[in-house]
């Protein structure tokens, strides 16, 4: 097992990743300060995982609440079955909301710990790559809205984070490629040496080789909550981490969330931002080249959908939670592995970057 830490002061937290650590105890309970604690898990995951992670929580009040499966049900009325179920139990101002899924759960039991009676304990527990190397980290929680992705939310740490890493075997391959470019991300906005090794390994994580997927996920981390100590709240160097996600949250909302995995959504947003820094003159073409050659080499897609036109990609990255006093700010590389947040680019260049 690998133990990492967010350094946060008085609210850092350790990350647990390894194989075998759902059930353990002796590395959940410390973080658990009550006796009640709700496990929201959704209706793929509990059948999976629930039975092994409860004795994790011999001795304790445990309730549970599933979900529907799915980036559609991430949203206010599903929500309201999480306050639903601690409401019932009543469950007081000490317990802990458990999150034992994906992203969706992940973000959706933060977003109820972060609100119910003002902000309860909470615990994450990732079982897929993209949770594991990325939304289970740095605290931000949230739903959906209609109108844009992740537009209500709150910023929420965990009190720890437990990546068993077996939760991957049973994971889709769709599903894994999605979380790998989250991993393709870290490479390229700050860790140049990061990508160079995905280049060497992708065909081992792809295969699902142990020690390489255990690697990923460290060095994933180990980024994640170096930006994230540095910026928690994301008034700098955190928006860094939304390479891609400008294009992508218009392409998973343009074509209806759930259809567009997130990861497949970040993948082809992160060669559109390469292909506008090429034309801005700031990547080279070999690196664009490269950048595009990972991502398809991880199976995932470079090319923008076919029904999305520009005019609803502009529409849909107007309502980025970047945009500031009326203007869109991209993340743009200079080079790989240094990724810079700018409003100024040349919105001519940004047009030939969209479809037609
Ligand atoms: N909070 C953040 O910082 C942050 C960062 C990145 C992404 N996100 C959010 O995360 C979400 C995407 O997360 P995701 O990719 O994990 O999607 P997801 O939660 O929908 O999980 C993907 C699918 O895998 C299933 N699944 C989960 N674990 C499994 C397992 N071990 N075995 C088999 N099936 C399993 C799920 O039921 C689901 O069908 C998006 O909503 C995105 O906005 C949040
Ligand atoms: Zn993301």
């Amino acid at each position: 097992m690998q133990t990492l830490h967010v350094d946060l002061g008085a609210r850092s937290y350790p990350i647990y990743i390894g194989p075998g650590l759902l059930g353990r105890a002796e590395l959940l309970q410390p973080h658990i300060p009550g006796r009640q604690v709700l496990v929201v898990s959704n209706e793929t995951v509990a059948p999976l995982y629930l039975q092994r992670l409860l004795p994790g929580l011999d001795g304790l009040q445990v309730e549970t609440v599933v979900l529907p499966d799915g980036e559609q049900y991430k949203n206010l009325e599903v929500l309201n079955r999480i306050y639903d179920a601690l409401l019932q139990a009543r469950f007081d101002r000490q317990c802990t909301v458990l999150a034992l899924g994906g992203g969706v759960v992940g973000d959706m039991a933060g977003f109820a710990a972060a609100s119910y009676q003002r902000g309860v304990n909470f615990v994450q527990v990732p079982t897929t790559l993209l949770a594991q190397v990325d939304s289970s980290v740095g605290g931000k929680t949230g739903v959906n809205h209609a109108l844009g992705k992740n537009m209500i939310g709150a910023f929420h740490q965990p009190r720890c984070v437990l990546a068993d890493t077996d939760t991957l075997t049973t994971l889709e391959d769709r599903q894994l490629k999605a979380g790998i470019a989250e991993v393709i991300k870290y490479g390229l906005i700050r860790d140049p040496a990061f990508f160079q090794w995905l280049q060497a390994n992708m065909s081992r994580l792809l295969g699902r080789d142990p020690a390489a997927l255990s690697e990923a996920i460290e060095r994933s981390c180990r980024n994640k909550a170096e930006v994230v100590a540095a910026d928690e709240l994301e008034a700098g160097q955190r928006a860094l981490l939304n390479l891609g996600h400008t294009f992508g949250h218009a392409i998973e909302t343009g074509t209806g969330y759930g259809n567009w995995l997130h990861g497949e959504a970040v993948a082809t947003g992160m060669c559109m931002a390469a292909d506008l820094s090429r034309r801005m003159g700031w990547l080279s073409e070999a690196e664009q080249a490269a950048t595009e050659s990972l991502i398809t080499q991880a199976g995932l897609p470079t090319q923008p959908p076919v029904e999305m036109t520009a005019k609803q990609f502009l529409q849909l990255m107007a309502v980025d939670k970047k945009v500031e006093a009326g203007r869109m700010r991209l993340v743009l590389l200079r080079a790989i592995g240094a990724a810079v947040v700018s409003a100024d680019f040349d919105a001519g260049k940004l047009r030939e970057t969209l479809p037609d």
